[in-house]
């Protein structure tokens, strides 16, 4: 009979360890994770944990996590994939978290190191190092006499080299564009701020990012600070324990209406994207769905402002719904998960009529349209022209002929084709426009810079004339 050999091929397997993640602020959450869970463990109040990213040459940043716990008591089991010997926190749930993570940071395995001191090695004057590569046999651990923390006795430093493009991943989960720093390093505060906002304010604890770039002389430090949604009007806010399938957990439901007011770029901004649900463990953000998983209903901007927040509380292994590897999300294969979202639907309606919202929101569009007009209600035609693409919401009446109105979310550069071409027809049929003005929460600069473009041209001695108004 034929033995197998099954040890798994190193190289190839740590590359694709990361590739459950998709941006670096996933990767610097499992390590925010490990040092809250060791602040908990340790009972320590105002736990500090200091992030620094430092942009090296044109293509690379270094990255320190810094935390300062009581460090690292048995590196074996920490970097021993599933090695879960002790059962910290719920914040360490698959045992596999810091490999995963240094995969994807540093797929080849050539620059990560760990460097950890315990009580135990402060009292010795020593700290203990594991670096790259990883492997599965005959790694060292390193000691060094003296201390590797800056203001701490105790506590553990990650730090890794990675590529600008792994570091530019911040700004995936924001859609935004940017290559810069400083704005990528801005994204993260408003990332940490939301995923952490309950830990940092409830347990005390700060996160400090550091950022230079000596090139830009750009040097920053400052803490995150925790981001909550500004309330317009709170609809529910209730505690409750329910049994999720292995035992009573308490949970903290709200639903609010979120108001405009906010300085952030992706959270909490009482759009379409923005709202939804929030699920949280123990206050830390794992994922945010739109109403439809829940609900069975199609995302329509009458929900916008919509904010369910539910915070699942337990320090009990095995009673919340298990999570993506990532911690990106719930598991929906777990039973759990499923009541979870029965239990969430039934405690909160969110159902109307199609008709009266669709109603509803032509009326909101038309008050904003009379209040930047000054023309009664009376004299707006409605769906003065519809197209398959367009609805034109409405049409005003002015000295110089008729303005049509059309509201998006957000304008794309390919629809100010339609738009050019509507003008023309209607020139054709003798039925001027005068000026066609688009409403939306969102106008990207390619639009913009396309529109003054457009709105260069001529046609039979008349300009184009399109507006871009934000919501
Ligand atoms: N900053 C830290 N301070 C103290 N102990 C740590 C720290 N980071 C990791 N550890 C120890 O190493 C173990 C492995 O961490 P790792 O992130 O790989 O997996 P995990 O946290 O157990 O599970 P998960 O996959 O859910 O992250 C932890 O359970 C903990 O015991
Ligand atoms: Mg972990």
């Amino acid at each position: 009979m034929k033995k197998l050999n099954l040890i798994p091929d190193i190289d190839h397997l740590w590359k694709t360890l990361g590739y459950h993640f998709e941006n670096l602020s996933q990767v610097i959450h499992e390590f925010v994770d490990n040092a809250i869970s060791d602040f908990i463990r340790n009972k320590i109040k105002n736990g500090e944990i200091i992030i620094t990213f430092k942009k090296m040459s044109k293509n690379k940043v270094e990255v320190i996590i810094e935390d300062h716990g009581k460090g690292i008591i048995d590196i074996e089991n920490a970097l021993t994939l599933g090695g879960m010997k002790f059962f910290e926190s719920l914040f360490n749930e698959h045992g596999s978290g810091s490999n995963n993570g240094l995969s994807f940071v540093d797929p080849f395995n050539l620059s990560w190191i760990i460097m950890t001191r315990t009580i135990k090695d402060a009292l010795q004057g020593q700290y203990k190092v594991v670096r790259a590569p990883y492997s599965f046999k005959g790694m060292n651990v390193e000691i060094h006499k003296g201390n590797c923390l800056t203001g701490s006795e105790t506590g553990t430093i990650i730090k890794f080299t990675c590529s600008y493009d792994i570091f530019k991943t911040i700004r995936i989960p924001f859609g935004s564009q940017t290559s810069q720093f400083k704005d990528l390093v801005d994204l993260l505060y408003e990332d940490l701020g939301v995923h952490y906002s309950y830990i940092i304010k409830q347990e005390n604890i700060k996160i400090t990012i550091k950022a230079f770039d000596d090139d830009k002389e750009y040097n920053s430090i400052a803490d995150v600070k925790p981001i909550f949604p500004v309330v317009e009007k709170c609809k529910m806010n209730k505690s409750q324990m329910v049994d999720l399938g292995n035992g009573v957990v308490k949970i903290d439901l709200k639903h609010i209406i979120m108001s405009k007011n906010t300085l952030t770029k992706k959270y909490y901004l009482k759009n379409m994207r923005s709202s939804g649900v929030e699920i949280r463990f123990n206050g830390r953000l794992l994922e945010f769905l739109g109403f439809e998983e829940i609900w069975g209903i199609k995302s329509h901007p009458f929900y916008n402002g919509n904010l369910i927040v539910v915070n699942l509380i337990s320090d009990k292994r095995g009673r919340l719904p298990n999570t993506r590897t990532t911690k990106t999300g719930l598991n929906r294969s777990d039973s759990k998960t499923a009541f979870l979202f029965h239990w969430i639907a039934d405690q909160i309606s969110l159902l109307y009529d199609e008709k009266e919202m669709n109603q509803n929101i032509k009326m909101k569009f038309i008050d904003q349209v009379v209040n930047l007009t000054f023309v009664d209600k009376e004299n707006i035609i409605y769906d003065a022209i519809k197209t398959k693409k367009f609805i034109c919401n409405c049409q005003v009446c002015t000295h110089e002929g008729y303005d049509l109105y059309f509201e998006c979310i957000k304008t794309k550069v390919n629809d100010l084709y339609f738009f050019e071409k509507l003008w023309d027809e209607q020139l054709l049929l003798n039925k001027p426009i005068g000026r066609i003005i688009l409403i939306a929460d969102e106008h990207p600069e390619p639009v913009r810079e396309r529109v003054r473009l457009i709105n260069k041209k001529n046609i039979e001695g008349k300009n184009y004339n399109i507006v871009l108004i934000k919501k």
